[in-house]
C-alpha cells in the first residue's frame, strides 16, 4: 500500500457557501494506523486548518465519533486497514449542526441527556456510607453504564433525523439505566419524562443505534424496556 486517499468533509459556515470534500494522500506511516492518527497527519503535515475533535485517543471519551466509509465509528478505534479500502471518506456526525469541518454542535444532544435527569434520585435520606447493591442489582444496569455519549447512535437514528426533538437512543438508554437501578426511586417521574410525544413511542425499532454503538450496547432494547414499563404503569398501575 503506497498511500491512502482520504476524502474529508470540509465546511466553514462563516466562509463557505456550501460544503466540499478535500482529498489528502496519507502514507501508512505506522502499523495499526487509525483514522484519527491519519487526520492528525493531515492537520500537522498537509492542512493545519482541518478541524476535528478528539481527546483520550483510546475509545473512552467519545469525542472523536465520525462517519467513516459509510458507518458511524470512533476514529481513534478504527484502523485504516480494517476498512479494506485505499479510499477513506470521512464526514461529521449526522443530525447535528456543523460548526466546522468534522466538528458538530453537540449541545442539542447533551440537552436531551440532561433532560432525562442522568443522576440517582433515591427516595430516602443519604446513608452514612453508601447505598449497597447486590451483584444481581448491578448486573441490571450493566453494561449500559459503558455508554460514552459519542452520539454515533443519535447520528445513525432515522427518527432523530426527521424529528429533531426526539429524545434519541442515547438519552433513552440512560433513562432506562436509572429506571433499572435498585438505588433509584423516581420511576414515575422518569417514565413521565420519556412517555411523551418525542419520547419512547417515536422509536421505530430499526436497530441502527444498536448496529453502530462502538460499545456494543443495546439502546433499542432499552427503549423497548421503557415502553413495557410505561404500558404496565398505565394499564396495571405497576
Ligand atoms: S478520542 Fe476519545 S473516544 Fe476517540
Amino acid at each position: 500500500m503506497a498511500e491512502y486517499i482520504f476524502e474529508v468533509f470540509r465546511f466553514d459556515p462563516d466562509a463557505d457557501s456550501k460544503p466540499r470534500f478535500d482529498i489528502f494522500r496519507v502514507p501508512p506511516f505506522k502499523k495499526g494506523l487509525t483514522v484519527l492518527e491519519a487526520l492528525f497527519y493531515v492537520q500537522e503535515k498537509l492542512d493545519g486548518s482541518l478541524a476535528f475533535r478528539s481527546s483520550c485517543r483510546e475509545g473512552a471519551c467519545g469525542s472523536c465519533a465520525m462517519h467513516i466509509n459509510g458507518k458511524y465509528r470512533l476514529s481513534c478505534e478504527t484502523q485504516v486497514k480494517d476498512l479494506f479500502s485505499d479510499k477513506v471518506v470521512v464526514q461529521p456526525l449526522g443530525h447535528l449542526r456543523v460548526l466546522r469541518d468534522l466538528v458538530v454542535d453537540m449541545e442539542p444532544f447533551f440537552a436531551k441527556y440532561k433532560y432525562i435527569m442522568p443522576f440517582l434520585m433515591p427516595g430516602s435520606p443519604p446513608p452514612e456510607r453508601e447505598r449497597p447493591q447486590t451483584v444481581g442489582d448491578q448486573m441490571k444496569v450493566l453494561p449500559s453504564v459503558d455508554c460514552i455519549l459519542c452520539a454515533c447512535c443519535h447520528a445513525s437514528c432515522t427518527v432523530t433525523g426527521t424529528d429533531p426533538e426526539y429524545l434519541g437512543p442515547a438519552a433513552l438508554l440512560w433513562a432506562d439505566r436509572f429506571v433499572r437501578d435498585s438505588r433509584d426511586d423516581a420511576l414515575d417521574e422518569r417514565l413521565r419524562l420519556v412517555d411523551q410525544l418525542h419520547g419512547i413511542w417515536r422509536c421505530h425499532t430499526i436497530f441502527s443505534c444498536q448496529e453502530v454503538c462502538p460499545k456494543d450496547l443495546d439502546p433499542t432494547g432499552a427503549i423497548a424496556d421503557l415502553k413495557r414499563r410505561a404500558l404496565r404503569r398505565k394499564l396495571l398501575g405497576q
